[in-house]
């Protein structure tokens, strides 16, 4: 049986980098690891370690990606939870087998190795739910 291990990440979609920052890093405290732009997902992304899991806060660098479109339709705001999985092709396919809508049919692949698939929020109670699967 696949098994979840860990919440992963929290990711939240942003408008303003500069002006998220303020509230996570400065005024929550938490260290920001790493800002830097994503060119492949036409966005810069800030990773926010806590105790194993991460925020991450995406923001869009052009107005053609599908988190672009997300943003213009719903505004800055949570965007997906992350779920580390032990076996991700394993998962899918139980999932499948549960009539859960999956966004991707295959897992894809990160550039680190990780391989990743989003789950619909049709199927999750309005949550994006994306599994990983560490190299
Ligand atoms: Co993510």
């Amino acid at each position: 049986m696949p098994t979840i291990k860990a919440v992963n990440h929290v990711a939240v979609v942003v408008d303003d980098m500069g002006k998220s920052l303020k509230f996570w890093r400065d005024a929550l405290g938490i260290q920001l690891h790493e800002l830097r732009d994503v060119p492949a997902e036409k966005s810069q992304v800030a990773f926010l370690p806590i105790a194993g899991a991460e925020v991450e806060l995406v923001m869009p660098t052009t107005d053609d990606s599908g988190i672009a479109k997300y943003l213009a339709k719903r505004g800055p705001g949570m965007h997906h939870l992350c779920l580390e999985v032990d076996d991700i092709n394993g998962m899918m396919s139980q999932l499948k087998a549960k009539d859960i809508r999956l966004i991707n049919e295959e897992p894809r692949f990160a550039a680190d190795g990780k391989k990743y698939a989003f789950i619909h929020p049709e199927s999750t109670g309005g949550v994006l739910v994306e599994l990983y699967q560490l190299a």
